[in-house]
């Protein structure tokens, strides 16, 4: 279980994998951060199909084709706004990962790339959003054993200190 997690840096728009998770808004209509990049990638079919799926909720998952990007698939989530922590944060930014792992799973993807959603502009605290990241991971890797590689993206230093770690227990070095 714990082979199929790694950690990349970089541009999640450039990872071939068979879904990249997009931190987008309830609007679903693109937006800054990983968001932009993706729209920007991805071409603007993307926000076309995009336009048919009416918003998402927070916590909530929606799936569109890949389009001009590397990936297969976007699945988009909307993590929650960080508020103090007291308004269900914790559970809704952990339903983001639930609910993307089981869209991946009805669709039958086996490789997924995440970035560290709701920790840009929705101001999440990085550890705690990276705890929850990776304990709904190493769940969902349970559940869903088809699931062969997860990509953790760390498009900053911070957030790749604290995904190393925290994981430096769970991966195994395959070199
Ligand atoms: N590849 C990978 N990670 C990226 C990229 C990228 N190209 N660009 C930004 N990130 C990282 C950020 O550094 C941060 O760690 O993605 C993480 C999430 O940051 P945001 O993109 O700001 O997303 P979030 O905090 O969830 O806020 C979502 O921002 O862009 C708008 O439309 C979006 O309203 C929504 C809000």
């Amino acid at each position: 279980m714990n082979s199929k997690i790694r950690l990349v840096s970089g541009d999640i728009t450039r990872l071939e994998v068979d879904a990249i998770v997009n931190a987008a808004n309830s609007s679903l209509l693109g937006g800054g951060g990983v968001d932009g990049a993706i729209h920007r990638a991805a071409g603007p079919e993307l926000l076309a199909e995009c336009r048919t799926l009416h918003g998402c909720k927070t916590g909530q998952a929606k799936i569109t084709g890949g389009y001009r990007l590397p990936a297969k698939f976007v699945i988009h989530t909307v993590g929650p706004v960080w508020n103090g922590g007291k308004s269900h944060e914790p559970e809704l930014l952990a339903d983001c990962y639930r609910n993307s792992f089981a869209l991946a799973s009805q669709h039958a993807l086996t490789s997924l790339a995440f970035p560290a959603f709701s920790t840009g502009v929705y101001n999440y605290p990085h550890t705690p959003a990276a705890e929850i990241a990776v304990r709904e991971t190493l769940l969902a890797l349970e559940q869903y054993p088809h699931v062969e590689r997860v990509l953790f993206v760390c498009f900053n230093p911070e957030t790749q200190t604290i995904y190393e770690t925290l994981l430096e227990n769970e991966l195994t070095d395959e070199s």
